[in-house]
């Protein structure tokens, strides 16, 4: 049985009074111990964020990493800072990274690797283009991103990987997919998974889905056999985000 996970990616919102006062709202609403929970708040609200989660089940994610130790990088943040912190996850290959900032599935593997390396965990993500979807190509390009943003990561790293699922169509939409089109594409990454690795592997990864997911629709979703949770932009900016949990 897979532990769900419900993750909240802040992007660049909630300098860090407003994270303050976010965090003092939700807290205590998101500290259980039926999934894991995870804020991934901007870099310059990591700190104030992991001493107010301190001794509480929720963990902390940065939502980048370089994939170099350490050196002439201006703007970069390494995966040995993160961890010396007590950061614990990092989404890696966000569509808005992979848009905005040119990141490739070749660089999205170097960072996965190098944040395994460093004991961080990936929230890896993958999802098609609304054109790919309508062309019927959805499955290959997804199976196609997994390949390569995994290649050479090995079986035991594997247990520390979270993929997520985030259709861009459905990122900040209002446009949530279907659940059984989330879940047909949750089971396509895990049969992926099933053959770059093994059946044990593909069965203990999560995988979750992420695109719109509020209080209202995460229910529909976390029901179906191969979703394993949420990743969650805009509403984990606000309380509502305690519902997603609740809908566990
Ligand atoms: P959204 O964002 O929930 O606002 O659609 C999801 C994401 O980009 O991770």
């Amino acid at each position: 049985m897979r532990t769900k996970v419900i993750a909240g990616n802040w992007k660049m919102n909630m300098t860090p009074s407003q994270a303050r006062e976010l965090l003092a709202k939700i807290v205590d609403g998101c500290n259980t111990e039926s999934c894991d929970v995870i804020f991934c708040p901007p870099f310059i609200d990591i700190n104030l964020a992991l001493e107010k989660v301190n001794g509480t089940n929720i963990s902390i994610g940065a939502q980048n990493v370089h994939f170099e130790e350490n050196g002439a990088f201006t703007g970069e943040i390494s995966a040995t800072m993160l961890a010396e912190i007590g950061v614990e996850y990092v989404i890696i290959g966000h569509s808005e990274r992979r848009e905005y900032f040119a990141e490739t599935d070749e660089i999205i593997n170097k960072k996965v690797k190098k944040a395994l390396e460093k004991g961080l965990k990936p929230i890896l993500c993958c999802g098609e283009t609304l054109e790919q979807r309508e062309r019927g190509i959805e499955v290959d390009f997804i199976r196609q991103q997994i390949k390569v943003a995994l290649y050479s990561v090995s079986a035991c790293e594997m247990k520390n990987v979270v993929i997520a699922y985030e259709p861009i169509w459905a990122i900040g939409t209002g446009k949530v997919a279907t659940s059984n089109q989330a879940q047909e594409i949750c089971k396509a990454i895990r049969d992926t998974l099933c053959e770059m690795y093994n059946v044990e592997v593909a069965q203990s990864v999560r995988i979750l889905y992420g695109g719109s997911v509020n209080g209202s629709n995460a229910a529909e979703l976390f029901i179906k056999d191969d979703i394993d949770g949420a990743l969650v932009g805009g509403a984990s900016l606000k309380e509502d985000f305690i519902n997603i949990i609740k809908a566990v």
